[in-house]
């Protein structure tokens, strides 16, 4: 069985990956359409990554730098093929790009439930809280009483704030969520990789 990840080599590959990502992930969802990705494979080609198992794909993450990191998008392993190793395998390939063309940072937002995975990659955890409500920073900080506020923002209409959590807290996503009905919270990770 040959095992092999590596960066997606033109437009038709990409197009068969994000059709193999498509139903695991919903895609598309927020940025992370094809057009995006078609983008990005023409600016930093090394941040496309396939897994391909005796030429079949079986795994991918795609990922493009903005701004001053790379954002990394559609985490995806075939189910049949998780648990072997092959998601920390290809974070591995897209932290040794990311660093060869000079990039510090990884950061990504998770699903409910892959946290683990990606704290085992070693990023770091940080909650994020978004509420649609103009003037609500002061509350959504008063929730907090334990941990360090790293970014805050009040703008168009949402209150929204990301705080340092050195471990993933649930009660505090879950307070949120219940003192705060509308809010949406998600962990982002982030991994300095210099
Ligand atoms: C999350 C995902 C990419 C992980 O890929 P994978 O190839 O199964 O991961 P690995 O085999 O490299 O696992 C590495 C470690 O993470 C853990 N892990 C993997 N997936 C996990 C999950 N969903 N929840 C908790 N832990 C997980 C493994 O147990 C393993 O731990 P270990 O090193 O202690 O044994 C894969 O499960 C997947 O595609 N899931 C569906 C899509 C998805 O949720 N993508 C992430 C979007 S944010």
């Amino acid at each position: 069985m040959s095992l092999s990840i590596r960066a997606i080599s033109g437009l038709d590959e990409l197009k068969d990956v994000y059709a193999f990502a498509t139903p695991i992930l919903a895609l598309p969802s927020g940025i992370h359409t094809l057009e995006y990705y078609a983008e990005q494979l023409a600016k930093t080609p090394q941040l496309s990554v396939v897994a391909e198992q005796d030429g079949r794909i079986c795994g991918c993450i795609l990922a493009s730098v903005e701004g001053d990191h790379v954002l990394v998008g559609p985490v995806a392993v075939a189910a049949d093929s998780r648990g072997k190793g092959i998601g920390s395998a290809m974070m591995r390939e897209i932290e040794q790009q990311a660093k060869e063309i000079g990039q510090d940072t990884l950061v990504l937002g998770a699903l409910e439930g892959t946290e683990t995975f990606y704290l085992g990659c070693g990023f770091q955890p940080n909650l994020f809280i978004q509420a649609p409500e103009p003037d609500s920073g002061e509350r959504l900080r008063s929730l907090n009483q334990r941990y360090e506020v790293i970014w805050e923002s009040q703008q168009d209409g949402w209150s929204k704030l990301l705080l340092r959590t050195p471990v993933i807290d649930k009660d505090l996503q879950r307070e949120y969520q219940r003192r705060f009905p509308a809010c949406s919270t998600q962990y982002v990770f982030v991994k300095h990789i210099r």
